[in-house]
């Protein structure tokens, strides 16, 4: 868990086609943030880095379904509209990352926000990120800066709470230097009039599971810090809190550096906020830069859960795809022990190659799609130079690796070649305006002209591949039939049509599938492979087991002598 963002939460940008919008969108897409839309009035109907923008919030939800937190890189003077039209749609968090708003619009925004039940980061906010999982504004800078500065909470980690833009990150790279792991970084921003304040923040922390203590970067002005110490003395805060308040030096009367830092009638002076923080219970450091040895400190005390291992820290490179520490294996961030028994090997496939596990729809089409290409006979390449390295006394290891490094191109690459054509097609028909019918048609008179052929039709021995119309069935019932498949039946219509039919074969139909599952073509020849591993062992085991060595291995004159209809 994390709050505000995660990878599930789906985001909407405003101001999508502006310089920032354009710039940080980029940045949240590389860190894994799931953007689903863009919106400038005006500019609908384009793209930004392939995400569809829209003339407003409710258009863009119309189309794209329900959008969780919206994003302005919107100017100042446009944030109250802007932000009024997403909370009208519908959108339950709004990060307000423009400067300069007025007070009043912003309050404003916090009247229709609790009308409508919902809440807003900032102004001047630079939004928040979840370690490892989601950003939502600018914070963390470049994405591959954030990955190795700020680690996520495996299991638990810290929630840092800031009112300085700049030290919101720098609050996390240090904590990070010093092997503390974090769930969530939230700049409630500098202004005056905002919306999620540290006071909230600290609530969600103490409701999220994987927040372990809080860490607080608080500064002069306001009563922000005076109400967390109230929580904390109410027990409605409970986790461990370690603060920092900048602003020491700040004399009555003069503004430091933030509109909301300013010290009025002896109200929200440093001195008065670091004696209620502590006499509530927290750590409240004199120096910034005691803030993560002190924090470190109390996570010891803890057991230590939040804190890398010495190895972790050690590490001069980094990988995603499994975790093993002393006793724990963990899988994209699931316990194997979880996975086992509950997840089917077409789920965890997808788990390992994509990050996520798919729903139990998609997993079960998963496995339909290993046990579709788990063998095809003696005949296919892999097969036959398996079995010939195999005859040689080669090892199982040598032999299995022998076929498959005879996947290529034109052995099981059709799956990925069909799925980039197919996406070719549906561009065609999108950038010429015409029907995805009349695409397919074209297109396949353009390939008969050359003479070329179009991945993942026909067949060297079926005319009605059996597994095709069973993987389009099982596929319609995980609700998968998107542009890809469509296109793959538009094109089997355009030969047909021609009087010599070229269905779609396994492979066409497995390119479809996964292309409308929305995995990268990249995989296509790996997840073959995976499933082609058995068919190799059990063709390796056999030809050492039942055949001489280096026999003339014919590919064509054999016969199968196995169970039949078992
Ligand atoms: C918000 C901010 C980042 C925008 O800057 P920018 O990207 O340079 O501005 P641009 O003019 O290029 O883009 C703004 C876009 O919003 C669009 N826009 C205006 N009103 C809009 C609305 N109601 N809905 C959606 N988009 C809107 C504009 O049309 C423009 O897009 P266009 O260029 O395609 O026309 C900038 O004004 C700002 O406040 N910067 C400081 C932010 C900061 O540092 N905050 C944290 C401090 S710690």
């Amino acid at each position: 868990m994390s709050i505000l963002i995660d990878r599930t939460k789906r985001v909407c940008v405003q101001g999508i086609t502006g310089r920032e919008g354009q710039a940080r969108t980029s940045l949240m897409l590389d860190y894994g943030t799931n953007v689903v839309a863009g919106v400038t009035p005006g500019r609908g109907g384009g793209e930004v880095l392939g995400i569809p923008v829209f003339h407003t919030v409710s258009d863009a939800i119309k189309s794209v379904g329900a959008i969780d937190v919206s994003v302005l890189f919107v100017p100042a003077k446009m944030v109250r509209e802007a932000a009024i039209e997403a909370i009208d749609a519908g959108v339950k968090l709004v990060v307000l990352v423009a400067d300069r708003v007025p007070v009043w619009d912003a309050m404003a925004i916090a009247e229709r926000a609790a009308e409508k039940g919902a809440e807003f980061l900032g102004p001047n906010t630079l939004g928040v990120l979840s370690p490892g999982r989601a950003v939502a504004g600018m914070l963390g800078g470049r994405a591959e800066s954030a990955r190795q500065w700020f680690k996520p909470p495996l299991p638990t980690g810290v929630g840092i709470v800031s009112r300085s833009g700049g030290m919101s990150s720098s609050t996390g790279y240090y904590l990070g230097q010093e092997g503390v792991r974090i769930s969530t970084i939230v700049h409630v921003g500098g202004d005056a009039v905002l919306g999620i304040r540290i006071p909230e923040a600290a609530l969600r922390f103490e409701a999220d599971a994987q927040t372990e203590a809080i860490v607080v970067f608080g500064e002069i002005g306001s009563s922000q810090e005076e109400e967390l110490a109230e929580l904390i003395r109410s027990k409605r805060v409970t986790k461990p809190v370690i603060a920092y308040i900048g602003g020491k030096a700040a004399k009555e009367g003069t503004r430091f550096s933030h509109a909301g830092a300013i010290i009025e009638g002896g109200r929200g002076t440093h001195a008065g906020k670091v004696l209620a923080l502590r006499e509530a219970g927290a750590t409240v450091v004199e120096a910034f830069g005691d803030l993560a040895s002190a924090t470190v400190e109390v996570l010891k005390r803890l057991g230590g859960k939040s804190l890398m291992t010495q190895a972790e820290r050690e590490a001069v490179w980094t990988t995603a795809v499994t975790r093993i520490a002393p006793n724990n294996v963990a899988v994209r961030g699931h316990n194997i022990a979880d996975l086992m028994g509950n997840t089917s090997f077409g789920a965890a496939v997808y788990l390992i190659l994509t990050g996520a596990l798919p729903d139990e729809r998609v997993g079960r089409l998963m496995d339909a799609i290993l046990v579709a290409s788990i063998d095809h006979g003696a005949t296919p390449p892999s097969c036959l130079a398996a079995r010939t390295v195999a005859s040689t006394g080669a090892s199982l290891g040598a032999s299995v690796a022998a076929g498959i490094m005879s996947i290529n191109r034109h052995h099981g690459g059709a799956i990925e070649d069909c799925a980039r054509q197919l996406a070719a097609l549906i561009a065609r028909a999108s950038s010429e305006r015409i029907t995805i019918d009349a695409a397919a048609n074209a297109t396949m008179m353009e390939f008969k002209a050359r003479g070329e052929r179009f991945s993942g039709f026909g067949h060297r021995i079926h005319t009605k591949d059996p597994r095709t119309p069973r993987l389009f069935e099982l596929a319609a019932l995980a609700g998968i039939n998107g542009a890809h498949i469509a296109a793959a039946r538009a094109l089997e219509a355009a030969f047909a049509a021609t009087g010599k039919p070229l269905p779609i074969n396994v492979d066409g139909a497995i390119g479809a599938i996964l292309a409308d599952v929305g995995l990268d073509p990249a995989l296509f020849n790996g997840i073959f492979m995976i499933a082609r591993t058995p068919g190799l062992v059990a063709h390796v085991v056999e030809e050492q087991t039942r055949e001489k060595p280096m026999r003339r291995i014919d590919p064509v004159k054999h016969a199968y002598d196995g169970p039949i209809n078992a």
